[in-house]
């Protein structure tokens, strides 16, 4: 089988990284960056502190501090205006997936026409815009090594993407100190969105030699770490190694792509507004289980990187068992709640499942099911 791997962003990590943000983004030749990010990041001092150690390397800063969850299109044409106006040759975002995916939409709008839902979808023609150094201050997303932004559009009530060379960073800096403060909730969600892309570029049909190496060692390192920083959120290394898991597992998914946990997840998002990371997650084990009848050598990869040891002779139904529940376990660690817990009415969950199949994503997913087969794992899912 012939593949590629498409999407590679440098990246500096460690602790105290993102005091050389000044210096790489004058390396890279910038004199004038919008600095993006929301106002929670504002209050805790990581923005300003930025902020400030850019202006000591001669940068000029405009800042836009208006960053949104699930960032609304209107909010990323408002940002890019601001960006086009002061002509700025730069874009440094510091935060979760949100300030990143504002940053690639503002991106995109550069030197390309509003609105941005013109460009929904793969885009390969698009003017370039300007160098982006992404800082992720959440260990999940990935946003900082993907080659796509996420963007809600207003007008039709549900969320699209654009896929861009465009959505891609000069500059990844990955500073653990910055993650310290992350509530464990939030560390908990993150962390298991980076599990979903992890295990689902493993299964999906875009996956390659390189995209596996990479979604396995993210599953690994999560298995490990993520139930530490969960329950000490200042334990450093914890907080390193999820940062680390995480651009593994993005990576893995800009090029190997995430499938039926993502359609699930974007669909329970959309109409009963669960957080990215729980709604991929809720389903996750299911979704694995079922994907072990055609996928079963990738599903006992993923068992093996979450310890479990299996007979030689194990069938594809005992693989995608046993990778279930071992999954399951991980998550439940972390105290995601399941559907019941999240206030889902049974009735609700029921109609759901044609719209999961409905999704964008769902071509992706790399074996055929039927919405009735996606009903039953979400049943299954509800109160487990
Ligand atoms: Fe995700």
């Amino acid at each position: 089988m012939i593949t590629s791997y498409n999407v590679f962003v440098p990246s500096i990590m460690g602790c105290g990284s993102s005091l050389r943000t000044g210096i790489k983004v004058r390396e890279l030749g910038c004199k004038k960056v919008l600095v993006v990010y929301d106002k929670g990041l504002k209050a805790v001092g990581i923005a300003d502190t930025i902020v400030e150690n850019l202006h000591n390397s001669g940068i000029e800063t405009v800042c836009f501090d208006g960053v949104l969850p699930d960032p609304p299109d209107t909010m990323v044409e408002r940002a890019a205006e601001i960006a086009r106006n002061e002509a700025i040759d730069g874009i440094v975002a510091i935060g979760g997936g949100s300030a990143i995916d504002t940053a690639k939409g503002i991106n995109v709008l550069i030197n390309n026409p509003p609105p941005i839902m013109k460009y929904f979808g793969m885009q390969k023609r698009l003017k370039l815009g300007v160098p982006m150094v992404f800082i992720p201050t959440t260990s999940g997303t990935g946003s900082e090594v993907t080659n796509m932004c996420v963007i809600s559009c207003t007008s039709r009530g549900n969320k699209d993407s654009v896929v861009s060379p465009v959505c891609v960073a000069t500059l990844a800096i990955l500073d653990p100190e910055l993650t310290l403060g992350l509530p464990p909730k939030m560390t908990a969600a993150t962390g298991v969105d980076a599990l979903s892309h992890a295990v689902e570029s493993l299964t999906g049909n875009q996956s390659n030699p390189l995209s596996d190496a990479l979604a396995r060692d993210a599953i690994h390192t999560i298995a490990k770490w993520l139930p530490i920083a969960y329950r000490d959120g200042s334990n450093i290394e914890a907080r390193e190694q999820m940062l680390l898991a995480s651009m593994f597992a993005g990576m893995a998914f800009t090029n190997g792509l995430v499938h039926l946990g993502h359609s699930i997840g974007h669909t329970l998002g959309a109409h009963f507004h669960v957080p990215h990371g729980v709604a991929c997650a809720v389903a996750l084990p299911e979704v694995i289980e079922y994907a072990s009848r055609t996928e079963y050598k990738k599903v006992r990869m993923i068992c093996e990187c979450l310890g479990v040891e299996l007979p030689v002779n194990a069938t594809p139904e005992e693989i995608g068992a046993a990778a279930k529940n071992a999954l399951r376990t991980l998550i439940k660690s972390v105290d995601i709640p399941n559907m019941k817990e999240l206030g889902i009415p049974l009735e609700a969950v029921k109609k759901v499942a044609p719209l999961v199949t409905a999704d964008s994503g769902f071509a992706l997913v790399p074996y055929r099911i039927p919405s009735s087969k996606v009903a039953e794992m979400l049943l299954s899912a509800y109160e487990a």
